[in-house]
């Protein structure tokens, strides 16, 4: 019987050692759930870093046995492979290249060498357990090299690459040294998967302009091959957002949010610690709102929760202290002895208070400078019940579809104070009339859709070279 393969950088659990032993905690997260009903079937299984540094032999055996209960497969990185493929290419070149912000880029020669070589190690597990006929599922800019490595080794499985993070423009992309090597290592898929047409667009032509590859529309030859470019927008469990935010526990923690908060007008972001996510300029415009607009005073606040992420890279660091400073400036300039404007929470929170916060906010505010999707946004609209306003920059994957949104230019100041006024200021049943036509959105193209509409398409795909090859 064939089994259906996913590999992605991280395994969706989260592994903690208490005393000798460890357990796990299996991750909630949006992809988690969707990919559910795929690895946790039949042999299916679902192959990624464990995310923490194990080197005793002894206690990689504990882990992987607990992991196999769950269907899932560890990678162990060293020390040095997580410093230089995990933070290195994948986080300094990759991440920052692929966000348009090309000056934070350090294209070291180690960290593509490491890259490669990670690559690799993810191919021999792969190759450990996958036979012909299987359908391997690859996810993200970490695994750009393994649908080719693998590809070579076993011409008969169905290879499905998703990239969760933009495809940049050409001219962005060029910048890397090693640019053609990653595009070939894409194209060993059958299936390349993007949130956004132009992804595909920008995949499409940085593949034309830099190997010698031919396009049709979205159909790239790769040798023998037809490769299928196409677009996946990605959506949420949107059920479960709306079922919390019903449940009787999270009624409770927004009762508590409206004793404390009275009748004051709520705006909330939440992000990972992250310079493409345009934090400090969302402060500005909030800031700006409070100087033009004294009347304001004591009658706003904003909620802002950054969850701490690769804090071990520089940039991200030097932002954590900015958002410090900034916070602490707009705090001091306008607080009153019974109110302060931000409220600043640099920590995860579990998803029941996130949907307590997501059903209390009058206004989400989701303005990044780059971001494939976004699905904070999402989940605002799913916990809402009829009313409330996004806010939402027109540089995440999600303005393409959330057109009921208040969509902004991120780099534009005026822009965005004139967003966060008009949210404030909008009659009810305007938001009443956007925030249903969002719902709608949200509920009908959920991950579930999303699941099922690439692994169709992906099986299709297979049915359809093999009638070609048989001409
Ligand atoms: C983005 C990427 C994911 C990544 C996640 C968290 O959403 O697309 O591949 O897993 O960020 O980042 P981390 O570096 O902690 O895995």
């Amino acid at each position: 019987m064939s089994r259906t393969i996913i590999v992605s950088n991280r395994l969706p659990v989260k592994i903690s050692k208490e005393e000798s032993s460890f357990t796990l905690k299996v991750s909630e997260g949006g992809l988690a759930t969707g990919l559910g009903s795929v690895y946790k079937q039949d042999d299916n299984i679902w192959i990624g870093w464990c995310g923490t540094e194990i080197n005793d032999d002894e206690e990689k055996a504990q882990v992987i046995a607990l992991l196999q209960k769950e269907n899932l497969l560890p990678v162990f990185l060293s020390e040095e492979e997580i410093l230089n493929y995990y933070e290195g290419f994948s986080n300094e070149i990759l991440w920052p290249i692929f966000h348009y912000m090309s000056t934070y880029a350090q294209f070291e020669q180690k960290y593509w060498d490491y890259y490669q070589a990670v690559n690799q190690k993810f191919k021999q597990e792969v190759l450990a357990i996958a036979q012909p006929g299987d359908t391997i599922w690859i996810h993200d800019y970490q695994l750009l090299l393994l649908p080719k490595l693998i590809r070579d080794e076993l011409k008969d499985v169905s290879i499905g690459f998703f990239q969760h993070i933009p495809f940049p423009s050409f001219e962005l992309f060029r910048l890397i040294p090693w640019r053609a090597e990653l595009l070939n290592g894409m194209l060993g898929a059958d299936l390349i998967g993007f949130h956004t047409y132009d992804d595909v667009r920008h995949f499409t032509s940085s593949a034309t302009r830099s190997i010698p590859v031919h396009a049709t529309a979205n159909i790239i030859q790769v040798a023998d091959r037809n490769v299928l470019i196409d677009a996946f927008p990605m959506g949420i469990d949107a059920e479960k957002f709306e079922s919390l935010s019903k449940d009787s526990k999270v009624q409770e923690e927004i009762a508590n949010y409206n004793e404390i908060l009275k009748d004051s007008k709520v705006i909330l972001s939440v992000d990972r610690l992250d310079y493409s996510k345009g934090i400090l300029q969302r402060l500005m415009a909030f800031e700006k709102v409070l100087t033009d607009n004294p009347e304001y005073i004591e009658k706003i606040s904003l909620h802002m929760i950054v969850v701490p992420s690769r804090d071990s890279i520089a940039q991200y660091k030097e932002l954590r202290d900015d958002i410090d400073k900034m916070v602490g400036n707009i705090n001091a300039r306008f607080r009153t002895s019974s109110w302060h404007p931000i409220h600043y929470f640099y920590r995860s929170f579990p998803v029941e208070t996130l949907v307590a916060l997501y059903s209390r906010a009058d206004i989400c505010l989701v303005t990044p400078m780059r971001d494939g999707m976004n699905l904070v946004s999402k989940e605002y609209i799913a916990s809402r019940k009829d009313k409330g306003v996004l806010i939402l920059s027109e540089m995440a994957g999600a303005s393409k579809e959330l057109a009921d949104a208040l969509i902004v230019n991120p780099n534009n100041l005026g822009e965005m104070y004139r967003a966060i006024i008009q949210a404030i200021e909008m009659p009810e049943e305007e938001q009443k009339s956007r925030m249903l036509a969002l719902k709608d959105l949200v509920n009908k193209f959920d991950i579930h859709h999303w699941v099922k509409i690439f692994m169709d398409q992906l099986a299709d795909i297979k049915v359809a070279e093999g009638i070609r090859k048989a001409k």
